[in-house]
């Protein structure tokens, strides 16, 4: 017998862990105000970069100490900036466990060609953060966007450690804590729980990691869109605003344009406890389900943004196929788009819980999501 069709599909079926949803109240007219066809460096360029960057510092309580720059190519770009200049002053530990922290161990061990050790883990699974020795950089990934799985607190990094964390923070902040005084590098971009344009990445410096810009050069040469300082000074300007390069006026804008809906809705605790509403909307449904469960095996490391989701029955032969003829389904119907586990990830979906999505979408999505799991497996039957 065919399952029951919902009767209510999401308002807006949008679940893609990036670009993601744009904040509910987003029209493409609250974009009038943008600074199209001016200088970035005339005063109403410089004034919104300046905003971006101080708004971003108010909303995610960055300490006053603490650089924020705005910087070319998006998440890659501010992580590849600081690892290309920050590396290689001493011995580094490079930790993944999913596809985008193994990306950053390719460069560093293969490109930058820096000594090294590597740490990492399976998806659904994640290193040991008490593990690392802290003398060294560690360079690491808050939340696997593509596993699902996150850093659950900042508990195991010592506040008087020797060495830099860099850490990729892209699909956690805004929906995460992030403990500063843990974290020398934090990069993100304004692509994921802003529901922001992807051309822009942000990144912010601890004290330390300037004083690692300022006594330290590479023995690598460095194009201009990586190089921070002058002279052997920081080149304080990027981090009021001054880009490297000409920005996208009309990204900015749009990141302003969100910071503003963050500010009117209540800020950090307000964005994080959307992401966890949905978040746990879906752990309860997966809780309660013995065919569907999280790909993250510690609860406690479960993501409140990225959530991976794995089909456990025995009955599926091919569990490639099925989890993609299923998002299929979803997407045919036009109950999510965007869904299937990213393409280095096991099998599965993959649905975006960030602060942009809306809660009663995620609730709406839900049933569906059993309605295409049973509608396949009849499909699967009928055919064997
Ligand atoms: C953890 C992580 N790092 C890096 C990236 C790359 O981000 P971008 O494409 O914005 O540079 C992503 C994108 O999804 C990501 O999830």
């Amino acid at each position: 017998m065919a399952p029951t069709t919902p009767g209510t599909r999401p308002a807006n079926p949008r679940f893609s862990s990036g670009p993601c949803a744009k904040p509910p109240t987003f029209t493409l007219d609250k974009l009038s105000g943008a600074a199209l066809g001016r200088s970035h460096r005339a005063a109403i360029g410089k004034e919104k970069l300046a905003a971006a960057i101080e708004r971003t510092r108010d909303i995610l309580g960055v300490p006053a100490d603490y650089r924020i720059g705005i910087v070319p190519a998006s998440d890659t770009g501010a992580v590849e900036m600081a690892m290309w200049s920050m590396l290689g002053a001493r011995k580094a530990t490079m930790v993944a466990w999913e596809s985008f922290g193994a990306g950053w161990v390719t460069d560093v061990v293969k490109q930058l060609k820096i000594d090294a050790e590597v740490k990492e883990a399976g998806y659904g699974e994640i290193v040991d953060m008490a593990s690392l020795d802290y003398a060294t950089d560690v360079v690491f990934t808050w939340n696997g966007t593509t596993s699902g799985v996150r850093v659950p607190n900042g508990d195991a990094i010592p506040a008087d450690r020797e060495g830099l964390t860099i850490c990729d923070a892209t699909s956690a902040a805004f929906a995460q804590d992030l403990p500063w005084d843990k974290l020398d590098v934090v990069t993100f971009s304004w692509q994921k729980v802003m529901g922001g344009e992807a051309a822009h990445g942000m990144l912010i410096l601890s004290p330390r990691a300037v004083e690692r810009l300022e006594s330290y050069t590479p023995a690598w040469p460095l194009p201009k869109i990586f190089r921070m300082t002058k002279g052997g000074k920081l080149n304080e300007g990027i981090f009021r605003g001054e880009t490297i390069n000409t920005p996208s006026m009309l990204a900015v804008e749009d990141y302003l344009v969100a910071l503003d809906w963050a500010e009117q809705i209540g800020g950090l605790k307000a964005l994080m406890a959307r992401a966890d509403a949905n978040a746990q909307a879906i752990w309860d449904f997966c809780d309660s389900r013995d065919w569907i469960a999280n790909l993250a095996q510690d609860p406690a490391t479960r993501s409140n943004t990225s959530v991976c989701l794995k089909f456990t029955d025995d009955r599926i032969a091919d569990g490639a196929g099925f989890a993609k003829a299923v998002q299929k389904r979803l997407e045919a119907e036009g109950v999510a788009l965007d869904v299937g586990a990213y393409r280095d990830a096991p099998a599965g979906l993959r649905i975006w819980c960030g602060a942009t999505v809306e809660t009663s979408d995620i609730e709406a999505l839900l049933p569906w999501i059993e309605w295409a799991f049973h509608a396949e497996l009849e499909a699967q039957t009928e055919s064997a």
